[in-house]
């Protein structure tokens, strides 16, 4: 095969990720569902959207160990998943052992297949019962989250190796006012509400860190997800700020609380701030062209000055996302391909990246989407619950295999 070859480091993790409420099914106990239960129109930023149930998703639920042979068939070392707070705390105070005993499972047969579990504790959906005490706005919702961890720490800490406290907090409390409207009655987005929930998700992490240290495993290493955009364009004081605000300020704030950085790299969001352009077009031009079905701009360069950036807190990086929708499987080769170009570049100028998690390892509930996006290394047929390999599937199985890329 012609091409230049780029290796990765020995060791490096390959692997796909998934979050509980987006593949399992059968979870109806948490506020999601219980939006998507109520059928209420929510406004999201602005925008009108009803919430669709999740109902069986993926009922991986039942399949994990099937799509974990998949996963191994693919030559995949890691995997990323999530596990549901509403499950194992279905009421305040109690806990289900059952679901816990179904958690060690998924933990112990990723691991049987030499596949090494990342776990994600928080990713986006909240027990009803914890919602309706007034969730994240609550300073009480430290407490409650980490008698959740203590369970989990004390049970399972030692299961696993690698753990995930909050999946992108700052998306999630941008998001979480106008939804937590829709609960209530109607409610506009508020800022000073996003930020308390960060502060509060701050305070949960670190928390949360300190149990996990306490109970978990000697070799546990805990860190959060983190969401980061790609930002530049002009004035660049603009830039520069919201890198600060929505890149770093999480991190800064939990310094010493963490072992890893998980990135979630998706977004390019260009300003373009000018008296003679509207308003309009001050954020987000797209200049490439390019987009993924949602209409996101593909700007696999920007991977490479977000991890840049992150060089500052000299911690291991583990890209815990990054994929795209894709219906038609015509773009995603080129997609992980780009984006692997310029992770290894990063590699090459001193970044410490460890490891790579495509989303998702199958199609899934794309939260006020419902399940019209496709971003799964595996195909879904809903009707018959049937997995299919998509081609770009088994051109990242080769990828994982060799511990490489090749260029043109
Ligand atoms: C979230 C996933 C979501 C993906 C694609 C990430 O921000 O963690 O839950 O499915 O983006 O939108």
């Amino acid at each position: 095969m012609s091409g230049k070859v780029l290796k990765f480091p020995e060791g490096f993790l390959w692997g796909s990720a998934t979050s509980a409420y987006q593949v399992e099914g059968g979870i109806e106990n948490n506020n999601w569902w219980a939006w998507a239960y109520k059928k209420e129109p929510v406004s999201i930023l602005g925008r009108e959207i009803s919430l669709v149930k999740a109902g069986k998703a993926c009922d991986h639920y039942n399949l994990y160990e099937k799509d974990f042979d998949l996963a191994k068939s693919l030559f995949q070392n890691a995997h990323r998943f999530s596990i549901e707070w509403a499950r194992i705390e279905p009421e305040e105070g109690k806990f289900n052992i059952e679901a816990l005993e179904h958690y060690r499972s998924v933990i112990r047969s990723l691991k049987e297949r030499q596949i090494i579990p990342f776990v994600t504790l928080h990713h986006f959906t909240n027990p009803v019962w914890f919602h309706k005490k007034g969730n994240w706005l609550k300073p009480d919702s430290i407490e409650s989250f980490g008698r959740y961890v203590e369970f989990i720490a004390k049970n399972l800490g030692e299961e696993a190796e690698f753990w995930m406290t909050v999946n992108e907090p700052e998306l999630y409390a941008s998001w979480y006012p106008p939804l937590q409207g829709a609960y209530k009655g109607s409610r506009l987005p508020d800022p000073i509400d996003a930020l308390r929930v960060i502060n509060n998700l701050i305070q949960a992490h670190k928390k949360a860190y300190g149990i996990l240290h306490r109970f978990g495993g000697k070799n546990i290493k805990v860190g959060v997800a983190k969401n980061n955009f790609c930002f530049d364009g002009y004035p660049d004081i603009f830039a520069k700020i919201a890198s600060w605000f929505w890149n770093r300020e999480f991190l800064n704030r939990i310094k010493n609380h963490q072992d890893f950085i998980g990135l979630n790299y998706y977004f390019h969001n260009r300003f373009k701030i000018s008296p003679i352009r509207s308003p309009k077009k001050w954020f987000n031009q797209n200049e490439n062209k390019e987009t993924t079905d949602m209409g996101w701009e593909i700007y696999p360069e920007g991977i490479y000055y977000v991890l840049r950036e992150l060089k500052r807190y000299n911690l291991p990086v583990y890209i815990t996302e990054n994929g795209l929708a894709d219906k038609g499987d015509q773009k995603r080769e080129k997609f992980i391909r780009d984006h692997l170009f310029w992770i290894k570049k990063a590699i090459d100028d001193g970044v410490d990246v460890r490891g790579y998690f495509y989303w998702s390892l199958m199609d899934n509930f794309e939260w006020d989407k419902g399940f019209d996006p496709r971003f799964g290394l595996l195909e879904m047929d809903y009707k018959t619950m049937q997995r299919k390999i998509r081609p770009s599937a088994n051109f990242y199985a080769d990828i994982c295999k060799n511990n490489q890329i090749i260029i043109d």
